[in-house]
């Protein structure tokens, strides 16, 4: 019968559990509300009823092996409820109403486990359950009964014979007594009274206290009202390995000392010891008699936190026994002082736990003690004999008595003392208000160190002595300054650097060369988020090539411009919330070479990046790239006109933008280049029409140039009457006729290309030369003059040179050596006709030497 409600379940959660996978949870086939989990390997079920509100407790299947009916509204446990479920191993009725309690509530569970009634109404009821009550739970190992009871009342659980672990409520008015019945629970080792998770009190422990549970190894007496506990009251717990006392604020340290001195003979392994006083308590000194008792023991993990421990007593820190390796005394205002040295007799110390030091919680509602007279040293009086008679005798190492918030000399010190075996310090929030400066540690195996949540406002250095440290946490220091030699050589080995909410905003962008990271060569992680870094130098992370996570998120930075594709190893970049618009080509391509060796994720989320077509290339590169862009999602990016999209498919974005931006292009390019043809038009036309005057000017200049030597101009003499331009078949009359008339017979001293000019300079500087240093320039004008090149050119030289080196002369003198129509003449040639003499060679005899004449006045 019952295998096959077991087959029938099976049956059906396989075909859940193929769809789902067998992780999850799955209603159940008998109560649709719950849900059912099968054990793979033994074919059980386990069911959660928590959170539905139940009244009752339904009946369950035989074949479950777990069930959970926590936070439910369920009142009783009826009788035989859980007859037939012998297999059951676990059953949590914890955060219900149950106020009552039967011999027949638990009939069947004689395979029963595990049992919680944790914050139920069982003293409602007649909370008078007797023996009878567990008597079927003969296999019961765990038992939790906690905020149950509100007076006074230890019901009779000796019928649980298999009992280990109970966690109960006690609460007693004087001295408090466990009953003779646990006794009989021979295998019970864990008893759990504390106050925090149920209801305690315990003013008054004695010898008699703990007499009939001595075989406890595990107790927990925190937050208990302890007002005093005697000698001797612990001693009885031979076994013990196990103990917590904390948050008994009138304790004070005089109770500790009858605890540690109880613990002598004892197994103990943890003691917890936080909170013996109170936040308002003045504060004390830990002396060598509160722990001497710990001294043969083999104690491994101490928390002393919120004890308000100033100073600890020259030496006491030696009674500490050697298998320490774990030791918390977080939120206690210590100062610094004698017991520093003490610190290296902690061998075997591997973690310490210092942080928070003036931190603590305010209690609004402290405890009321018995006893309020008990002496605790304040301040002032740390120096008195009586609070520190040992303290006194004076090692030179360390100097006095140093204020919380001065500079304090311990770092004046040659050597930092450190415990040889501490890998782990925790000196967050501390209060360490200083410029940190060089530092040397004494031999040690520091591998994390945390001082965040300090303010460390500027790492001046060198740091000395931390070849093992892995780990540093900086963050939170207000720290806008680090030197370029704060990490030594020494940090060598540091993988793990957390800079996070900083300024170094201010330091990094000036370190071009790159020198303050120079030493971490294994760094693996770097944090420098929330720096208000606006740029970093190229060379900044030169050094890193380890480098797998870098974290740049909630900066200001707007561009990347620091190599990254050294960092062969890296995974993740974040770049979100900073004020990147767009990642330039050279650095995505680097990027893209580290996503082709593994994988690599960039985080550019929270950035003001640009869709537009600047940006087109960077936007096409999201789309191709094989970096995983993380949250691409949520990128937002601001199109062309302002309007901001979300990058959800980058795909379509690029597409938009392409096909706004070729438009863009092309009107681009037209626009650009009408502008540039305009602009060679209007050039052109310029050059055009001051075709003359520009080349004029060249050769001028030229001239001027390469006759600097010569005389000064006022008393500048032409070097000749006339220059003659002609044209090559013209030559006959003027080397016959014209040099004859005017040369020889009237002395004007001609300039004649063919006889004049200087071989081996160029043409057209030879002609600007030559009118230039010629009175006149005699232009024999024929058809073959129109027709050649050079004789224009020369002819358009002397107009310059009349029009703008000499304003008053004419320079130019026309001579028509042949009948020439106004229909053949250029215009610039007719300009001149109009405006200037000219004079045409006559063909009869008698014109002929009016004509010589007139010429050679006009010449000289
Ligand atoms: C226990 O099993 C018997 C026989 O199958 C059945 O008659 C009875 O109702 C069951 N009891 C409960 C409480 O489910
Ligand atoms: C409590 O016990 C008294 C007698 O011991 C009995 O009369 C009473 O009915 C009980 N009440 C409940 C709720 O069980
Ligand atoms: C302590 O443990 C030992 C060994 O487990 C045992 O023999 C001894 O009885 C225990 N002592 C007490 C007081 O239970
Ligand atoms: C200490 O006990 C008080 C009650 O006495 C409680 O409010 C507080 O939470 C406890 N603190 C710790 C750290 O256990
Ligand atoms: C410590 O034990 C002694 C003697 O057993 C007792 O007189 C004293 O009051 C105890 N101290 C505290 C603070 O409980
Ligand atoms: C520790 O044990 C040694 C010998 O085993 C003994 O001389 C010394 O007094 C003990 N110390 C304490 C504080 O009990
Ligand atoms: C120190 O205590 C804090 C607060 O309880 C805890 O978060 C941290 O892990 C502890 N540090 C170490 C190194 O144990
Ligand atoms: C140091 O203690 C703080 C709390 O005081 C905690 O947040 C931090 O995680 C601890 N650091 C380490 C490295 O355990
Ligand atoms: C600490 O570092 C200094 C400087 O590097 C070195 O001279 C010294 O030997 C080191 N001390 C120890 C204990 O390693
Ligand atoms: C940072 O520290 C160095 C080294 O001590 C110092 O020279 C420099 O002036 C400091 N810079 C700032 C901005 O404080
Ligand atoms: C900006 O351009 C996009 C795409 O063309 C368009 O969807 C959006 O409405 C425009 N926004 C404004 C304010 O013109």
């Amino acid at each position: 019968m019952r295998n096959k409600h077991i087959l029938h379940a099976i049956i059906c959660l396989n075909s859940l559990i193929t769809i789902y996978g067998n992780t999850q949870h799955h209603p159940c086939s008998f109560l649709p509300r719950c849900r059912c989990r099968l054990e793979q390997h033994t074919n059980f079920v386990e069911v959660d009823c928590s959170h539905i509100q139940l009244k009752v407790i339904p009946s369950v299947p035989s074949y479950v092996i777990k069930l959970i009916m926590k936070h439910n509204l369920i009142a009783v446990i009826p009788n035989g409820i859980f007859s037939n479920n012998t297999i059951l191993t676990e059953l949590d009725l914890s955060d219900n109403r149950i106020h009552t309690l039967t011999e027949m509530s638990f009939n069947g569970l004689q395979n029963l486990l595990k049992l919680s009634l944790q914050n139920n109404d069982l003293s409602k009821g007649n909370i008078s359950f007797g023996a009878n009550t567990f008597s079927h739970l003969k296999n019961l190992k765990y038992l939790n009964l906690k905020n149950n009871f509100v007076k006074h009342y230890q019901p009779d659980l000796s019928k649980l014979v298999s009992l280990e672990s109970l966690q109960i409520d006690f609460l007693s008015n004087g001295i408090s007594f466990m009953s003779e019945q646990y006794r009989k629970l021979k295998n019970l080792a864990m008893l759990d009274l504390s106050g925090l998770s149920g209801k305690c009190s315990l003013p008054i422990l004695k010898s008699e206290s703990f007499k009939f549970i001595s075989q406890v190894r595990h107790l927990d007496i925190s937050t208990c009202n302890i007002q005093q506990i005697y000698r001797g009251a612990l001693s009885v717990l031979k076994n013990l390995t196990y103990l917590d006392v904390s948050n008994n604020t009138c304790i004070k340290f005089e109770g500790l000392e009858n605890i540690t001195s109880d613990l002598q003979f004892s197994n103990i392994n943890i003691l917890k010891v936080s909170y013996l006083h109170k936040m308002s308590d003045l504060t004390t000194v830990l002396k060598t008699s509160h722990i001497k008792g710990l001294h043969n023991t083999s104690l491994q993990n101490v928390y002393v936190d919120g004890n308000r421990i100033q100073t600890i007593e020259k030496n006491a820190l030696t009674y500490l026994p050697k298998s320490l390796k774990f030791l918390s005394v977080r939120q206690n205002p210590f100062k610094f002082g004698y017991y520093l040295e003490d610190v290296l007799h902690l061998s075997n110390l591997e973690t310490a736990n210092i942080s928070d030091l003036y931190r603590h919680k305010t209690n609004f509602y402290p405890e009321k003690c018995f006893f309020e007279s008990i002496c605790t040293c304040n301040e002032d009086s740390v120096n008195e004999p009586s609070c520190m008679d040992q303290s006194r005798i004076s090692s030179g190492y360390v100097k006095d008595k140093i204020r919380k918030g001065d500079i304090p000399d311990i770092f004046s010190l040659i050597e930092i003392p450190i415990p040889t075996n501490l890998k782990h310090i925790n000196y967050s929030s501390g209060s360490l208000v200083m410029d940190l400066p060089k530092l040397m540690f004494s031999r040690n195996k520091l591998e994390t160190v945390d001082i965040s949540n300090n303010i460390l406002h500027s790492l001046i250095g060198p740091i000395f002595n931390v070849t093992s440290l892995k780990t540093l946490n900086v963050a939170n220091n207000f720290c806008s300054n680090i030197s370029n030699f704060f990490f030594s050589t020494d940090f060598k080995n540091l993988e793990r650097l957390n800079f996070q909410n900083n300024l170094l905003g201010y330091v990094l962008p000036d370190d071009i060369d790159g020198k303050i990271f120079h030493n971490l060569k294994s760094l693996t992680d770097l944090m420098l988020s929330k720096n208000r870094i606006p740029n970093l130098p190229r060379k900044i992370l030169k050094s890193q090539r380890n480098l797998q996570k870098l974290d740049l998120s909630d900066n200001i930075l707007t561009d990347i411009t620091f190599r990254v594709s050294h960092m062969m190893h890296l995974q993740e970049l974040d770049l979100s919330g900073n004020r990147i618009t767009i990642i330039s080509a050279p650095i995505t391509s680097q990027l893209n070479s580290l996503a082709r060796k593994h994988n690599f994720s960039v985080d550019l989320n929270d950035n003001l990046l640009e869709c537009n077509c600047i940006s087109i290339k960077f936007i096409e590169w999201m789309t191709t790239t094989n970096v995983r862009l993380k949250n691409i999602k949520k990128y937002k990016c601001m199109l062309w006109n302002r309007t901001i999209v979300t990058l959800h498919n980058p795909k379509e974005t690029y597409n938009l933008l392409k096909k706004h931006c070729t438009s863009y292009e092309q009107l681009e390019i037209a626009l650009v280049s009408g502008i540039l043809l305009f602009i060679a038009i209007i050039v052109g036309a310029v050059v055009y029409r001051f075709r003359w005057k520009l080349r004029y000017l060249y050769y001028i200049v030229k001239v001027k140039y390469s006759s600097l030597h010569s005389e000064t101009e006022e008393e500048y003499s032409y070097m000749y009457g006339a220059f003659v331009s002609y044209a090559d078949e013209d030559r006959i009359f003027v080397h016959k006729t014209l040099l004859q008339k005017l040369e020889v017979e009237n002395g004007i001293q001609l300039c004649l290309h063919m006889r004049n000019f200087l071989p081996g300079n160029d043409i057209a500087t030879n002609i600007a030369s030559a009118i230039h240093n010629s009175r006149k320039t005699l232009v024999i004008m024929s058809h073959n003059f129109l027709k050649s090149y050079w004789c224009m050119f020369e002819y358009n030289m002397a107009r310059m040179e009349n029009v703008y080196e000499r304003r008053d002369e004419n320079v130019v003198f026309l001579m028509f050596y042949e009948q020439m129509s106004p229909r053949d003449l250029p215009l610039n040639v007719l300009e001149m006709i109009q405006s200037k003499s000219y004079i045409e060679y006559p063909n009869d005899e008698y014109g002929d030497t009016v004509f010589w004449d007139q010429l050679v006045n006009a010449l000289k």
